[in-house]
């Protein structure tokens, strides 16, 4: 599938004939690219599915944001050129914080939650975000982010890719990544929303521990809380399947 682009966003678009009900709209993490998500979940059978690759990342051009609410303006600008009035959202890590933003601020533009490998508040490691702005230390950094991010029995070739991927994006658009994880926090907000959500986090997830979900899970309406042993942060390369079939539970019950 090739990329298309509307309103400076590029993305990856299946549509297949017949497709019922809000669209699936997947939104990836910091340093990330839409191909974080399992192939099978972009090309899910009888639903549009549009994977973004977030301004600065992949396809799109920079620059890229600092903070949550931009990201989550610039994907309602996507959405209105697309004409989309309501969308199932997805978000793994920092396009889960995004994913809440939407559903908080467009309420009536998210017709669901997948949220995976997230959480309501997403502190980063102090240093981290401030390491990012050297450019020089990129290639370095993306390793070290490749070995915190999976579980241990994942594959060299996986954590190699996840590593190149991250290299791949600009490391100011990285630091703006984590700079605007560090100031997310919607902990104290999640009751005002209404749309239901399903939940997926690997059991050894390091970044986003399931902790997070669980204080997902007891604060947003709607049922499932998948905890998948064995995996990290990158449940979505290391648990595609279990991924993939928890969206197609929460766009069951969404029409
Ligand atoms: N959901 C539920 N609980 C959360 C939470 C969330 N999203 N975020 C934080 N908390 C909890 C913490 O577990 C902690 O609880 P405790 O006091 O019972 O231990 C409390 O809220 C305060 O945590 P936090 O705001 O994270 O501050 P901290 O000073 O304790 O820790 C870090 C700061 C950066 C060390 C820590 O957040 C961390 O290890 N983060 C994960 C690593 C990372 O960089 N992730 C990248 C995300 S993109």
């Amino acid at each position: 599938m090739g990329m298309k682009a509307a309103a400076g966003v590029a993305f990856q678009e299946h549509a297949p004939p017949g497709a019922m009900g809000a669209p699936l709209f997947l939104v990836h993490g910091a340093g990330g690219t839409h191909d974080h998500w399992p192939e099978a979940l972009r090309r899910l059978p009888g639903r549009r599915v549009i994977a973004v690759d977030l301004p600065g990342h992949g396809a799109s051009p920079p620059p890229g944001e600092r903070a949550v609410p931009v990201y989550a303006r610039r994907l309602v600008d996507l959405l209105d050129a697309l004409g989309i009035a309501r969308a199932v959202v997805g978000g793994h890590s920092m396009g889960g914080a995004i994913a809440l933003t939407l559903a908080l601020e467009a309420p009536e533009r998210v017709a669901g939650l997948l949220l995976v490998g997230t959480g309501a508040r997403l502190r980063v490691v102090p240093g981290i975000v401030q390491a990012w702005a050297d450019p020089a230390r990129a290639s370095e950094l993306a390793i070290s982010a490749a070995g915190f991010s999976f579980g241990a029995g994942a594959s060299p070739e996986l954590l190699r890719a996840f590593a190149e991927g991250m290299a791949a994006v600009a490391p100011g658009v990285v630091h703006g990544d984590f700079t605007a994880c560090d100031a997310f926090d919607v902990m104290e907000r999640l009751g005002a929303i209404r749309a239901p959500a399903r939940i997926v986090v690997g059991a050894e997830d390091r970044l986003t521990p399931p902790k997070y979900a669980a204080f997902l899970r007891a604060n947003l309406p709607g049922d499932g809380l998948l905890v998948v042993p064995g995996v990290g942060h990158m449940v979505t390369w290391e648990a595609p399947d279990a991924v993939t079939g928890e969206a197609a539970l929460l766009l069951a019950g969404i029409s």
